[in-house]
């Protein structure tokens, strides 16, 4: 769905929220004038101001009040103040998406007065390069034109998919925690690398470059990982010694283990709060 003729408000201009707005303007979908960007933070929203050439504000009000596709974008602890500020501004015919981590729909819901359109996202820090993975549910409200206008916003800066609310934790899990578990890798990798003799920058570089290559082959031939592995394992070759010991350690069972315990621990941290 084009984004075009609608206006795009952030509440907030932080990390994530200048991430997006930095992805909606690079990617031409979104006129830097019709995006409207709040930020208690002066600095964060003179920097978005001055580098993307966005409207800024330092109330909520004028982008609640503004914009057709309302983006939430504060930390988690103050959503439901935000929404309690705003939550009269808004109309059924915009469509207000949250960002924040472990707040169910149903808390964002509750906090606003009207039948207001919510749409639950859960981005990742690569929204800042265009590569970001972001997977969506919708709220009680929503419907087709809301999915359209999140797909629209979130694919500007990577990958969306739709997925049902009770599977945003396994979300924060795999695609939400998982570039630092792929930083990780590839610091390892690079380590690896200098232990055999090449040079730290060289090392990291190709270490990187190879994550990078053999995720896009995974997207873009949309052949399954295991093909593509053994497409490259010749027989008493060198990758199958390498693979072997990466079984023999269980990288597989811990990186699968790895998003079990933080899809666990976002669900533990999403149901502390009540409000
Ligand atoms: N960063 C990530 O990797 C990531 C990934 C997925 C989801 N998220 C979600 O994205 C949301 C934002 O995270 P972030 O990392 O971008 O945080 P952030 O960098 O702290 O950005 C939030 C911004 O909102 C401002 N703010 C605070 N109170 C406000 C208010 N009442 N009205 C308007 N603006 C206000 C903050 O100003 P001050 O600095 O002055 O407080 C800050 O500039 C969170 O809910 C988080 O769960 C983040």
């Amino acid at each position: 769905m084009p984004l075009t003729g609608l206006k795009i408000g952030l509440i907030g201009g932080g990390a994530m929220g200048g991430a997006l707005a930095t992805g909606l303007v690079k990617s031409g979908r979104v006129p830097a004038g019709a995006l409207l960007v709040s930020d208690v933070n002066v600095r964060c929203l003179r920097n978005l101001e001055e580098t993307l050439g966005v409207r800024a504000f330092q109330d909520n009000e004028p982008v609640a009040g503004e914009a057709d596709v309302v983006i939430l974008a504060v930390k988690p602890d103050v959503v439901v103040p935000v929404l309690q500020g705003i939550g009269s501004l808004l109309r059924p015919e915009q469509t207000l998406i949250s960002i924040a981590a472990g707040v169910p729909l149903v808390r964002l819901e509750r906090n606003i007065p009207g039948p207001v359109p919510v749409v639950r996202v859960m981005p990742n820090t690569p929204c800042l390069v265009g590569a970001g993975a972001s997977a969506y549910a919708l709220g009680s409200n929503a419907g087709p034109r809301d999915a359209a206008r999140a797909e629209a916003v979130f694919s500007s800066v990577g990958r969306v998919v739709a997925v049902k609310e009770v599977l945003l934790d396994a979300v924060t899990g795999l695609s939400g925690s998982g570039p630092a578990y792929i930083y990780l890798v590839i610091e390892a990798l690079a380590d690896g690398g200098v232990r055999m003799g090449l040079p730290r920058d060289v090392a990291l570089v190709l270490a990187a470059q190879t994550v990078l290559g053999a995720a896009r082959m995974v997207l873009e031939t949309g052949e399954h990982p295991a093909q593509l592995k053994d497409r490259v394992t010749t027989p008493a070759g060198t990758t199958a010694a390498g693979l072997f010991v990466l079984e023999d350690r269980s990288v597989r069972a811990a990186l699968a283990e790895a998003v079990r315990a933080a899809a666990a621990r976002s669900r533990e941290l999403s149901t502390g709060g009540n409000s």
